[in-house]
């Protein structure tokens, strides 16, 4: 897949199948997040956690699990993906370049799941609660000194993914 393809198709998948990803799979994402670009080449203080076990990732989603303001139903803000990585950092700087850090290996993940056909999303809103759970963390094993900066889920996605048309969103200067 041309890196074209992989930008127009790669859009954020919210409905997953159950079965998990394959081990290779799994491989390439982590190799993709291994070359995203890092402040100061520092890959030492930033860390990635692979939780594919599905009785912890049940008892991540009961903890973080919200409702609906529409239907009162309860909501899954992983989605129901089979795997999840959390990208942890320590030594946190005032001017936040850890969490810059993040999102770019979690692009990069994301851009090597388009090109392998899965789906994925970015995970930010319900990791301020996961934080909030002492036992989880621990069962996590995230190491000493390290706190959780964003999350990413993937998996098969339900619908296939769609190349999307060109559109700009963002509003652009010229000078
Ligand atoms: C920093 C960041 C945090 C996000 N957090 C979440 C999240 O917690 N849950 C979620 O479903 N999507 C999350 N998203 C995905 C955005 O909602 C999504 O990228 C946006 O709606 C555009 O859709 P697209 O990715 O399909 O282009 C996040 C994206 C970014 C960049």
């Amino acid at each position: 897949m041309d890196l074209e393809d992989v930008l127009y198709l790669r859009r954020t998948t919210r409905k997953y199948q159950p079965q998990q990803i394959q081990e290779d799979a799994l491989q390439r994402l982590l190799e993709a997040a291994q070359t995203a670009p890092l402040a100061m080449g520092d890959d030492q203080s930033t860390h990635l956690t692979v939780v594919q076990d599905p009785g912890l990732l049940q008892q991540i989603r009961d903890a973080v699990q919200t409702v609906s303001r529409k239907t009162g139903l309860p909501l899954d803000p992983l989605h129901g993906a089979p795997t999840l990585i959390l990208v942890s950092a320590t030594d946190l700087s005032e001017d936040h370049i850890e969490l810059c850090n993040a999102a770019c290996v979690i692009e990069n993940m994301s851009l090597q799941a388009t090109a392998l056909n899965l789906g994925s999303s970015y995970i930010w809103g319900c990791l301020r609660i996961l934080r909030q759970h002492k036992e989880l963390l621990a069962m996590l094993q995230i190491p000493e000194g390290y706190e959780i900066l964003s999350g990413f889920v993937v998996g098969y996605p339900v619908n296939p993914l769609q190349r999307r048309e060109k559109q700009g969103k963002m509003s652009v200067n010229r000078v």
